[in-house]
């Protein structure tokens, strides 16, 4: 079937996520026939850089014939196996997984970000149910802006006007708190999370849940001190810690799990995204050994983690999570993702002498840029002009991505998450189509 009737058939029968189909006929989705290396091909063979490694998850790159042939043995070995039986890739995995936390763990496993984050919230309730004789420890404190999935309990900690707005009301039980925005001034996070604590009352807390670095809402990087406070106020509260390394983890900020720069221990960790580089899907959540004792009991006392999912632990999963985290050592593509950092800042940096471009912030392959109207005021840039620059970068061979809008008018922030084994050249062609693309939107916006 040719690429038209390919297209022809997509605008009949998908359903795309994020997307307004109305228009659509004008505008189609890209349609991509192959991905190598840092590079997506479409079918009239245009070549774009993929700036944000599909949804920041192909981290090693796309087309690796390693993961592919370990994906056809093991399919052929062993296609399927529930979670309730074993078999190698997934207990070798999870062996490994600890070994990178480096401390005593148990690997839960399932397939996406949103579903570890709901076995996180469903672990911390049990878990606090258990050990505190059924005292209501229940509530749940996120963060504005933060965002831990699209299922209905992942959403509900999700700070996020955008994604909740229309899907409303969401679960019961969950609580906000401020993120830290050093560029717009939102500090004493920490501090605040204790206030939200205390007010909630201690006894009616289970869990506060973080992404190290807010990713998806506006790429908001903390200061220091703030995940080791953070650590400190939930251990006095007796609050769980879930860290959401779901975007972070596996090398995107130049450690194996971005919460390993600030030295903490979490008591939860979710992973999803990097941990098979996108190559099938793969999710775990990760609870220290004392939280898992707590579920410890004779089996008709139902102490156990009463939660499945067909899919979690899939021996193809599996298996190319392992030889993806081969590649990651194998290609010593942490450490390159940390000294590559250096080189897109020292370009991205540049872009601040444009008058709407308030900020450029990054840590790893983890950028964003933020677009403002008024460098003085700070006032977000119109989403028509962020829009326009993400097409001016399309139109010159790069995807790049934007901030959802976590209340109304803040998508103003553009999101580089390229793959670890780009280079200069590629830093170069982003850095160059960003500006040209930039120039273009403005200058457009101040003749209209
Ligand atoms: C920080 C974070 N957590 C969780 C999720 C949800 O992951 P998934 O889309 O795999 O359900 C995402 C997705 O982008 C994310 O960015």
């Amino acid at each position: 079937m040719s690429q038209p009737d390919l297209s022809r058939l997509d605008i009949e029968s998908l359903w795309h996520p994020l997307t307004q189909h109305q228009g659509i006929d004008a505008a189609p989705p890209r349609f991509i026939e192959r991905g190598e290396g840092c590079y997506l091909y479409d079918a009239a063979g245009n070549r774009f850089y993929d700036a944000v490694s599909g949804l920041w998850c192909v981290n090693v790159g796309h087309g690796r014939e390693e993961l592919a042939q370990v994906a056809a043995e093991q399919m052929k070995k062993l296609s399927y196996l529930p979670g309730t039986m074993s078999h190698e890739p997934g207990v070798r995995l999870a062996a490994r997984l600890v070994e990178l936390l480096g401390y005593p763990a148990r690997v839960y496993y399932s397939n996406s970000g949103s579903e570890a984050n709901e076995a996180a919230f469903k672990m911390a309730r049990q878990y606090q149910s258990q050990v505190t004789g059924g005292t209501g420890r229940y509530k749940i404190i996120a963060r504005h802006r933060g965002y831990h999935g699209c299922t209905l309990g992942a959403l509900s900690a999700t700070g996020n006007w955008e994604r909740r707005h229309g899907y409303e009301p969401l679960v019961p039980g969950f609580i906000f708190t401020d993120a830290p925005d050093p560029y717009r001034g939102v500090d004493r996070c920490a501090e605040k999370l204790e206030e939200t604590i205390l007010r909630e009352g201690a006894n009616s807390v289970a869990a506060f849940i973080t992404e190290p670095i807010v990713a998806g809402g506006g790429l908001l990087f903390p200061p220091d001190d703030y995940l080791p406070a953070v650590r400190e106020v939930c251990t006095r509260h007796g609050v769980l810690l879930i860290v959401d390394e779901v975007v972070t983890g596996f090398g995107r900020t130049g450690k194996m799990f971005a919460h390993q720069h600030w030295g903490i221990q979490p008591d939860i960790v979710t992973m999803a995204k990097g941990m098979a580089s996108g190559y099938m899907p793969l999710a775990a959540t990760v609870a220290r050994e004392e939280v898992f004792k707590a579920f410890d009991g004779a089996p008709a006392s139902h102490r156990h983690f009463r939660h499945v999912n067909t899919f979690g632990g899939h021996p193809v999963a599996t298996a190319v999570g392992l030889e993806n985290i081969a590649i990651i050592e194998r290609e010593g593509l942490v450490e390159r993702v940390a000294t590559l950092e250096k080189s897109l800042m020292t370009r991205l940096e540049k872009l601040l002498s444009h008058p709407n471009v308030g900020d450029v912030r990054g840590k790893g392959l983890l950028f964003g840029v933020e677009l403002v109207a008024d460098k003085q005021t700070k006032e977000p840039a119109p989403a028509d002009q962020v829009a326009a620059v993400l097409a001016g970068c399309a139109k010159r061979g790069v995807i790049i991505g934007r901030t959802a809008e976590t209340s109304p008018g803040r998508g103003n922030i553009l999101i580089a998450a390229p793959p670890f084994i780009s280079g200069e050249a590629e830093f170069d062609l982003l850095a160059s189509s960003i500006e040209e693309a930039l120039a273009d939107a403005f200058s457009d916006a101040s003749a209209a």
